[in-house]
């Protein structure tokens, strides 16, 4: 009885001290174990004298049971324990504040670049594009740029080989555009274009958009009509628009497009070095020779083109001084647009 009482309290005091699924693995062993101590006590049990045996037999199956039962119930408690402890380490303080992604917005250019294409859009132009890598044919030769002109230079033109470039220009989409269709035409290009040149109003790429129209009887003074409304829809409404005689060998007779400078109104400042006036884009009557390349005869049709640099007009419109800014990706001066 003593022995059943003292093994009962070590028993209790072992339990006590457990804490861990492995410390209760051992005390299970220990007690009721193969080399157990209570193992052993039954097997004491033939050695019991025989009126002694239902009584010493009840004794130890009783602790026998009582220990398992205190184990389990221990168990159960450590595994509630242990899951406890799981959940608070891996709970979340839904009070932090989350963490935020600035969201993107679109580019400047893309932003001038839709407006421009909205512009011509509401005025019934249609959308053309064309390849940026291009034929010297399209490019050029097509567009009466004879062999010598400067713009083939190799210093400007990135040359992929003898007859294949980058299309320094969108000029290139009205050659393909009318080589494949009959007239009337009236259509922009919009697309980017390369040239080898790099300072703070060169990029070696950047965006043109391109426009044609053709018909029999169109004159110099649809061309004005057309762009004037262009200017005064992009800039300011009533923004003094002149023509200025120019020179390019797809047209004939050839204008640049200036506008009032926006900084000084007219007065003469740095960004406008001095005139008053701002270059926006180049146009001009299409030349009868890029009409025969196509195979449109010169006396029935006539027609106007122009063209013009999104980047350029991106600067105008924001007072953006260099055109770098544009490409280098800094958060700070995208996030103004
Ligand atoms: N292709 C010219 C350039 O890149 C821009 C241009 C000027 C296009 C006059 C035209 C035009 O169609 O008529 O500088």
């Amino acid at each position: 009885m003593v022995d059943i009482n003292d093994i009962k309290n070590t028993f209790l005091h072992d339990l006590t001290s457990a804490r861990t699924a492995g410390d209760l693995q051992n005390i299970r062993i220990k007690y009721t174990g193969k080399k157990g101590i209570i193992t052993a006590k039954l097997k004491l049990l033939p050695t019991v004298r025989q009126e002694e045996k239902p009584a010493y037999g009840k004794l130890v199956n009783e602790l026998k049971v009582f220990i398992q039962g205190e184990i389990d119930r221990k168990e159960s408690q450590i595994k509630n324990l242990e899951r406890n402890q799981k959940i608070a380490a891996e709970a979340i303080d839904i009070t932090l504040p989350g963490k935020y992604t600035q969201p993107g917005r679109t580019h400047p250019i893309s932003v001038v670049l839709k407006e421009v294409i909205d512009t011509f859009g509401s005025m019934g132009f249609a959308i053309e594009v064309g390849p940026e890598v291009e034929l010297d044919y399209y490019n050029f030769e097509a567009l009466n740029i004879p062999k010598n002109h400067p713009a083939r230079d190799m210093q400007d033109t990135f040359y992929i080989s003898d007859d294949v470039l980058l299309r320094t220009h969108t000029s290139p989409v009205q050659v393909r555009t009318m080589e494949r269709s009959k007239p009337p035409l009236k259509f922009i290009a919009p697309g980017k274009v390369y040239r080898c040149d790099a300072d703070v109003s060169h990029t070696p790429m950047f965006h043109q958009v391109e426009g044609l129209v053709v018909d029999t009887d169109i004159s110099f003074s649809d061309l004005k009509g057309v762009l004037e409304l262009f200017v005064h829809r992009m800039f300011k409404k009533d923004i003094p628009v002149r023509f200025r005689p120019s020179f390019f060998p797809f047209t004939e007779p050839s204008a640049e497009v200036d506008i009032s400078c926006i900084l000084c109104s007219g007065a003469g400042c740095r960004v406008c070095k001095g005139s008053g006036w701002l270059e926006v884009l180049g146009a001009g009557m299409v030349h009868p020779r890029v009409f025969e390349m196509v195979g449109y005869d010169p006396e029935l049709y006539s027609g106007f083109a122009f063209g013009m640099g999104i980047e350029r007009i991106t600067m105008l419109k924001y007072s953006i001084n260099d055109i770098r800014t544009f490409y280098e990706n800094d958060i700070r001066f995208l996030r103004q647009f």
